[in-house]
Order: C-alpha cells, then structure tokens, then sequence
C-alpha cells in the first residue's frame, strides 16, 4: 500500500519550494533530506530536547513535532537563514564564543534560534531567559555561558525584532496555460470595449428602426 502524499509549498530561508511529500514526513526530516539543511539537528524526536527548533512564521517550533504538510504556505527559518531573520545574531553568535556557551556544539543551533526570538522581547532578565531556553537542552555547557551570552547581547542591543520575511513571489501559472503578458491584458480589455461598443449602436438603431 503506498503512503498517502501531500502537496506542499514552504518558503525556507526565503527559498520557496513546492515538494510532494508523505503524510507522515516531519519539517525537520523534509529540512535536512529534501532541503539539504543539515544545521537544523535531530535529538530526542519526541519534543523534549529542542534540538530541531526553527522558525515557523516568526515562532520557535520543534519542527520534529511538525509535520511538512502543517508547513505548507508558511515560512520557516532555519539556523542557515538565521541571519537575515535578525540582525542580533553576530552579536549573539560572538557572545556565545566569549562566554565558551558551546562545547561539541550539537545543540548551538536549536539555542540561537530559540534565542533571537527571546531577544526581540523589551526586557530580559536572567530568570525569564533560564525559564525561556528551558526547553533546550545542553549536556555539555550547565547553561551558565548560553544565559550570561542571551543577557549580554540583549544589554549591547538592546530588543531586536525579528526581520518580516520578504514577500512572497508570484505563484507560476498553472501549467499547460501561459499568463496573459501586459499587452495581450490590454488587447483584451480593447476587445470587450469593442463589443460593448457595438452591442450598443446595434440596440440604438433597432430602437431607432422601430420609432
Ligand atoms: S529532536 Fe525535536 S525536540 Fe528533540
Ligand atoms: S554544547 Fe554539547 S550539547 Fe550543548
């Protein structure tokens, strides 16, 4: 029995792709196989250890609880992408190199996404970014470095509203008919005009005809 497939369209990292894809297929597992986008890690697949977070229209999701036709029409932002989605993430990628906030690194980019969602808030504070990130989890670091670099940045510049995504491009025609060009738009509204024209110079002269 084959497995039933979805249509999808999704804009990653302001790429727009339409793929078919299984009912079942996860967004982290269309990323990193269909996408290519290998940032974007696989940890517990359950929800738990926020490895896999992205973007999904501005909101930080695990996209392994995400399945790839939930993400159709949206945009999603991966670790790849993340710099042009804020502009605090150099300040953020150096304050986690100043405060050693990574060490084998496999969880570095579920924290920087979950991050510089956390940055476009007015205020932060340490409890309020512990209680935010406690849903990444870090085996490597205690967390100490990944907090003290989320404060700094957010003291250097203060709160950094994610970029909106640039718009969506025109949907190509469906195929097998071709967009009717400017000139070919105006032919047609001169036709229509001319007909109308015509319709109402016949109806005069048989109003006329009959006087
Ligand atoms: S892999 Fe998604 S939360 Fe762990
Ligand atoms: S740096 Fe190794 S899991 Fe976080």
């Amino acid at each position: 029995m084959t497995e039933p497939r979805n249509a999808v369209g999704v804009r990653v990292n302001g790429e727009p792709a339409r793929d078919v894809v299984p009912d079942r297929l996860t967004l982290v597992d269309y990323l990193r196989d269909r996408r290519g986008l290998t940032g974007t890690k696989i940890g517990c697949e359950q929800g738990v250890c926020g490895a896999c977070t992205v973007l999904l229209d501005g909101c930080s999701v695990r996209s392994c609880l995400v399945l790839a036709g939930q993400a159709d029409q949206a945009d999603v932002v991966t670790v790849e992408g993340l710099a042009a989605a804020s502009p605090a993430v150099g300040e953020l990628r150096a304050a986690f190199d100043r405060h050693d906030a990574l060490q084998c690194g496999f969880c570095t980019p579920g924290f920087l996404v979950a991050a510089v969602e956390l940055l476009a808030r007015e205020r932060l504070d340490e409890p309020t970014v512990r209680a935010a990130l406690s849903g990444n989890l870090c085996r490597c670091t205690g967390y100490g470095g990944i907090v003290a670099a989320v404060l700094e940045t957010h003291e250097r510049l203060g709160p950094v509203p994610l970029a909106a995504p640039p718009p969506a491009p025109e949907p190509p025609p469906p195929a097998g008919r071709r967009s009717l060009g400017p000139p070919l738009a105006v032919a047609g509204v001169l036709l229509a005009l001319g007909l109308l024209v015509r319709r109402l110079v016949a109806r005069r002269s048989r109003t006329e005809g009959t006087a």
